[in-house]
């Protein structure tokens, strides 16, 4: 059992192990082949597959074991990324395909098949290839053929191979056994029937075998501008190999074998005559040439057989137009799938493809529909990406298709049988990866595509140039000096691609058919009018070369070099021009040099006249879209002429390279606005990705395939997010059909709607013919135009892994703008500035460009020195303008405010300097004032303190009365109560003794004045009240009866001195008298006399309380004063600072006065009139009577005294309280006195500050420093 395949997905793998387990009653061994690099990652999953366990352990813990039954078979070419892990598990056999060697081989295979007895196993690719020989010589007939064809394989093949092994080099790797194999596969092709029939001599065969070992082996050799191997290998082989003898001309590659006459016939003879179909594109065009034409013939050689075939050549070589135009001459029998590589493409993408056109027929058979053939056509094999572990992953299942015929389904993983299918292949060697794997390499016949010699060149474009000019009726000498031209335009580019080489920096430098066929391109566009005469051509010529070569030159020295190359060309083949021609500027040829209404390609006559058509078309521009500032200087003005000739070309895709700002989209804007061409531009949003690139560029396609509307597509470096968006771009150049990028649904809406068109043309409306006429459409209609910046890597890298970027566009390199540039673009730039004066502007101008200029040269400088960038780009340029733009206005508006603030200050100070006078005279006024008040307040201070110490002083005063009215107050309220107890005391006897009066009447009074002899004791009554009653204590000598009878003679008179009796003052002599000569008599008793008389005894009772009245009072001292028990007889009794000689009572008592009474003189007691002027006025010693009203007298007197102390004292309060008041008046006057003053001092001290103020800016009123500033003002105006 063996099952084979090279893509191993783990799915598959164990999938495929499950079945083997399954599969019982097999009991030899069941091989897997896992025939493919070995990718570690996956590999190391069969590690327990390998070793002892033997048990394959999957994610979803599945365990399959590995039964004694199953192998595993590796079959790989090397153990790079092999691990040791891996290694160490399997068993190794290492086949060397040169200890084979190649007759043994033979030998050994055409004998016994050993090899499988050995090995029990199939072997490596090698001796497969080996083994196909054999095989395939048996699969001849005819038995002499078989044995003419072993002893020629062993006659030429060694050699060959030596030869080639040992001193020639193939344009790629190839295998030996692939150049073996491709001997075998044409061998097949010619050794037909009509070739070779049966039984045919050996040198016919050998014939055959010659020419078919020829292009095996020598087919894919190297050559180049320096060594020619091709050359080498027929040197060599005419010179070894003399048996099939070639013409001597040329090489052995120039002959094919004429099948009529089997002789050598050079294959020029072969080439068919070329007419040019008007509007079609060159670049589509093919002219055959000799080695167009052996090319083909070998491609249809080997198609017809199913052979693989890889053509090998550099870029521009002519590979995939030369396919194209092959596989679109195919009868209907073939189909073709062009599937383009590029760096992104993964086996699954490539798998979706190649299965696209493919049927699904019988069983797991899949084939194109019918019996159709299908062919694969692969552009540019090995752009796809190497992975880390050296694999091509597209070129892997390219190698499972071509090895065993199949491929796996990659959903169901069941195997996909692929029939009828085949492949040819082109590549380039110096892109991609360079070479492909040798097991996929082996399978191909590998023809390698040169650069087309001289001679074919000079075919090629003379085919074209003399049609033109033949069906555009140009004059007679211009068709004449076609010759001429073209081998100077060949030589000029053999000169170019000489000098100017590719290199890491200058990647693009690449010169090949493809910018030959834009030069003739560039001379196609011009009519009869245009080139009326040679020189007319030749002009045209040095235009299109400089465009096409000049134009993608990325130094000024390149260009200046280019310019020399092509002067020396121009002279050397167009001897006898006018030399002037060469230098003749403006070189600039443009369809809109008659005016944007006419698109004609013209010369432009001047760069004025240039300028006023672009400067119109500008400001046409600017009124239908967004506005655009172009200063359309000399090179910008370049640049659109040449943006436009791409534009303008059938197919032109332009590349503009450049540093950000140097204007690239806007010329671009401007020179799609002049071909009136639309301009799409992809906006980028947040999250904007490859689907969004897609369906907008599907749209675009619509827009421009169905509805025919030309539109540019501009795409900058900005709208990159994502490399494989390049990967559509580069689609869209290389071919304009991009894979997958409408749904089947809508592509036969496109179909629907192109069909009435090419009904319309005459042509057959079929699927196929009408998605070819819309992708031509899109190609001449959709213009891509790529603005990529040259900074850093990131192009070259593009470039490299897109190579369609460079080499199907039309690359426009923008320089740094010269000086000249810079100054008319500052120029523009300084006149928009207003107020500028005139002198000024010119130097400004140049100084920026100037400065843009010097840095741009200074960088030069450090990158040299540092190795370091610094790009100063139109962009910066720009932005230092708009800075210096800002920064003038900036400055300016701030000196404006300067001024102003100047002036104003001015002003100010002049206003002060009026105003400081005013203030002075007012400070005066106000200092004055101030004085005043303060004298004033001063004044009143002084007044006020007089009034408070008077004040004060009155206080004093008032407090001592005060507090002797207090003293006098508190005695009098003593002595107040004193007399009333006193008088309280006395008041019973005195009550008794008015009682004892009351019981005296006119009767019983008369009835006793009756009694002759009264009894003794009512004498002594009578006689007591007598001494009693006699006046002024004279005491009557006669007490008889007699003269008692007298006193109460007038009884009312009687009565009412009893009555009036002054009993207060009764003397001290009358009382002794009475108490002693009485009183001690105990008769004396009321009661008793009551006995005798009622009257006398009334006499009695009132003598007794009359006395005893008298004894209540209290006993004082003469020391004593009467009125006060402390005051001294020095002393007044009344007043203590009354002196003896005032009067005790009463301050204005006179000596001479009686304090009590005024009938007193001073000799008299003041109470008494016994006392004398230097005893107490009350009392004597020891001498004690009660003299109740004195003291109620006193009493009275102390309260008048009070009142009159009171009233004093109220009078001083009252004082007291005016003074108070006026005080009150005086400190509020003084209050607002010191808060006026204070007004005023601060009045005058804010003048003062004013003042001082003023003063300093009077200082700057100066004369001198006004006119400073004055001076300043107007510098800054
Ligand atoms: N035999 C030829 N006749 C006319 N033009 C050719 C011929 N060979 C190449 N060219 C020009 O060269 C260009 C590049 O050819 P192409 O096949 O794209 O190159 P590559 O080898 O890179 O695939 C073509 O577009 C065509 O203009
Ligand atoms: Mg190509």
């Amino acid at each position: 059992m063996l099952i084979t395949f090279i893509l191993v997905i783990l799915g598959l793998f164990s999938s495929t192990m499950r079945e083997l387990t399954r599969q019982v009653g097999h009991d030899g061994p069941k091989w897997i082949v896992l025939d493919g690099d070995i990718d570690p990652m996956w590999i190391e999953s069969l590690n327990t597959v390998m070793d002892d366990n033997k048990v394959l352990t999957l994610a979803s813990n599945e365990r399959i074991s590995l039964s004694s039954s199953m192998r595993l078979l590796f079959e790989i070419s090397h153990l790079r990324a092999a691990t040791p892990a891996t290694v160490s598990r399997a068993g190794i056999l290492y086949v060397n395909p040169q200890d084979l060697g190649w007759s043994s081989s033979v030998h050994t295979l055409m004998q016994g098949h050993t090899l499988t007895h050995t090995y029990d196993c199939p072997l490596s690719q090698c001796i497969l290839a080996l083994r196909y020989v054999t095989s395939w010589i048996d699969t001849r007939q005819a038995q002499s053929e078989r044995a003419n064809l072993t002893i020629l394989f062993d006659k030429y093949v060694p050699y060959c191979l030596e030869q080639v092994r040992c001193n020639l080099k193939t344009i790629t790797p190839i295998p030996e056994n692939s150049m073996v194999q491709t001997l075998c596969s044409l061998l097949d092709c010619l050794l037909t029937e009509d070739n070779t029939p049966p039984d045919s001599p050996r040198e016919l065969y050998e014939i055959y075998f010659v020419f078919a070992c020829v292009w095996a082996f020598g087919g894919a050799l190297f050559q180049d501008h320096l060594i020619d191997y091709r050359a080498e290998f027929s040197r060599w082989w005419s010179k070894e190999m003399r048996a099939v003898k070639f013409p001597s001309q040329g090489t052995v590659f120039d002959y094919f074998i004429d099948s009529d006459t089997k002789k050598f016939s050079p294959w020029i003879e072969r080439t068919p005559r070329f007419e040019l179909e008007p509007d079609v594109p060159l670049q589509t065009v093919l002219v055959h040439s000799a080695e167009t034409i052996c090319l083909t013939y070998f491609i249809d050689l080997l198609l017809q057989r199913g052979k693989p075939v890889m053509l090998v050549g550099n870029a521009g070589v002519g590979k995939t137009i030369l396919v194209s135009d092959k596989v679109a001459k195919l009868k209907e029998d073939y189909m073709v799938a062009k599937v383009p590589f590029n760096y992104y493409t993964t086996s699954a993408m490539l798998q979706r493809v190649l299965e696209k056109p493919l049927e699904k027929k019988a069983g797991r058979n899949y084939a194109p529909p019918g019996t159709k053939k299908l062919i694969y056509f692969i552009d540019d094999l090995n752009m796809p990406e190497v992975d880390v572990y050296g694999t091509v992953q597209p070129h892997t299942l390219i190698r499972q298709h071509l090895d065993y015929n199949h491929w796996y389904d990659r959903q169901r993983l069941v195997l996909k049988e692929i029939h009828n299918c085949q492949y040819i292949t082109c590549m380039n060697p110096t892109a991609g990866s360079f070479s492909v794997n040798p097991r996929l390499q082996r399978h191909f016949s590998v023809f390698a595509v040169h650069f087309p010699s001289a001679e074919a060149l000079a075919t090629i474009f003379t085919s074209i140039l003399s049609a033109h000019f033949l069906q555009g009726g140009f004059s007679y000498g211009v068709s004449r000096s076609v010759g001429t031209l073209i081998q100077a335009a060949i030589c000029l580019h053999q000169k170019i691609s000489q000098n100017f080489l590719p290199t890491a920096i200058r990647f693009h430098y690449i010169f090949n058919l493809r910018d030959l066929s834009n030069i003739f391109q560039g001379i196609l566009f011009a009519l009869p009018d245009c080139v009326r005469y040679p020189i007319d051509l030749v002009h045209l010529w040095l235009h299109e070369s400089s465009r096409v070569y000049s134009d993608k030159l990325m130094e000024e020295k390149d260009v200046e070099l280019f310019n020399k190359i092509l002067l020396d060309t121009g002279k050397r083949y167009f001897e006898g021009i006018d030399e002037s021609i060469f230098i003749h500027q403006p070189l600039v040829y443009c369809h809109f040099a008659h005016g944007v209404g006419e698109p004609r390609y013209h010369q432009a006559s001047d760069w004025e006249k240039l300028q006023k058509t672009l400067t119109d078309a500008l400001e046409h521009y600017n009124e239908l879209h967004a506005v655009m500032n172009l200063v359309l200087f000399e090179e910008a003005m370049q640049h659109v002429c040449r943006i436009s000739r791409i534009l303008e070309a059938p197919h032109g895709n332009a590349l503009l390279v450049g540093v950000g700002g140097s204007g690239k989209q806007s010329l671009c804007r401007l020179a799609a606005f002049l071909s009136t061409l639309e301009v799409f531009q992809i906006t980028l949003r947040k999250g904007y990705g490859i689907h969004d690139l897609r369906s907008d560029i599907a749209a675009l396609y619509i827009k421009v395939g169905v509805k025919n509307i030309g539109t540019v597509f501009l795409h900058t470096d900005a709208q990159i997010p994502d490399e494989r968006f390049l990967v559509l771009i580069n689609d869209m150049l290389a071919s304009g059909d991009i894979p997958d990028l409408f749904s089947e649904e809508e592509v036969d809406m496109i179909v629907t709607s192109i069909r009435m068109e090419l009904r319309g043309l005459g042509l057959i409306d079929n699927r196929d013919n009408c998605w070819a006429f819309f992708i031509e459409r899109i190609r001449r209609q959709l213009k891509v135009v790529l603005c990529f910046s040259p900074v850093g890597f990131t192009l070259r890298t593009r470039a490299r892994k897109f190579p369609a970027l460079v080499n199907c566009t039309a690359i426009d390199w923008f320089h740094s703008w010269p000086q000249l540039a810079l100054q008319s673009v500052s120029t523009t730039f300084i006149e928009k500035i207003p107020d500028l004066e005139p002198d000024v502007r010119a130097s400004i101008s140049e100084f920026i460009s100037y400065a843009h200029t010097s840095v741009n040269e200074v960088s030069v400088k450090y990158q040299q020195n540092e190795k370091h960038f610094n790009y100063t780009t139109p962009k910066s340029f720009l932005e230092f303008m708009k800075l210096y733009g800002n920064l003038l206005g900036t400055k300016r508006r701030e000196l404006t405010q300067k001024m102003e603030r100047l002036e104003n200050g001015l002003q100010k100070l002049q206003t002060t300097a009026s105003q400081v006078e005013d203030l002075k005279a007012k400070l005066a006024v106000q200092e004055v004032e101030l004085w005043q008040r303060n004298t004033d307040t001063e004044a009143l201070i002084s007044k006020i303190g007089q009034q408070t110490d008077k004040l004060n002083q009155e206080r004093a005063v008032a407090d001592a009365e005060e507090q002797r009215v207090g003293t006098i107050q508190a005695e009098v309220t003593t002595q107040q109560q004193q007399s009333e107890e006193d008088l309280a005391k006395a008041e019973p006897a005195l009550q008794a003794a008015n009682a004892a009066l009351n019981t005296l009447n006119r009767l019983n009074l008369t009835e006793l004045k009756t009694f002759p002899n009264p009894p003794a004791i009512v004498t002594n009554v009578s006689a007591a009240v007598m001494v009693l009653l006699a006046p002024h204590g004279k005491l009557p000598k006669d007490r008889s009866w007699k003269a008692a009878k007298v006193v109460m003679s007038k009884v009312d008179d009687f009565l009412q001195a009893l009555v009036n009796f002054d009993k207060e003052h009764i003397p001290e002599s009358t009382v002794r008298c009475v108490r002693d000569e009485y009183l001690s008599d105990p008769e004396f008793n009321p009661e008793f006399v009551r006995l005798k008389s009622s009257a006398a005894a009334g006499l009695c009772a009132w003598v007794l309380n009359i006395i005893r009245f008298h004894e209540v009072h209290p006993i004082h001292t003469n020391t004593q004063c009467c009125i006060h028990p402390t005051h001294t007889n020095t002393q007044c009794c009344i007043h203590p600072t009354h002196t003896n000689t005032q009067c005790c009572i009463h301050s204005t008592h006179t000596n001479t006065q009686c304090c009590i009474h005024p009938t007193h003189t001073n000799t008299q007691c003041c109470i008494h009139s016994t006392h004398t002027n230097t005893q107490c006025s009350c009392l004597f010693p020891p001498q004690v009577f009660c003299e109740v009203e004195v003291k109620k007298l006193c009493l009275s007197q102390a309260n008048a005294d009070l009142a009159e102390a009171a009233d004093k004292l109220e009078a001083i309060r009252k004082k007291l309280a005016e003074l108070d008041c006026s005080l009150d008046t005086l400190t509020a006057a003084f209050e607002k006195a010191t808060s006026e003053k204070l007004r005023c001092q601060d009045e005058v001290n804010h003048t003062n500050k004013t003042i001082e103020l003023a003063n300093r800016l009077v200082k700057g009123l100066e004369p001198g420093t006004m006119s400073r500033r004055r001076l300043c003002v107007e510098t800054f105006c």
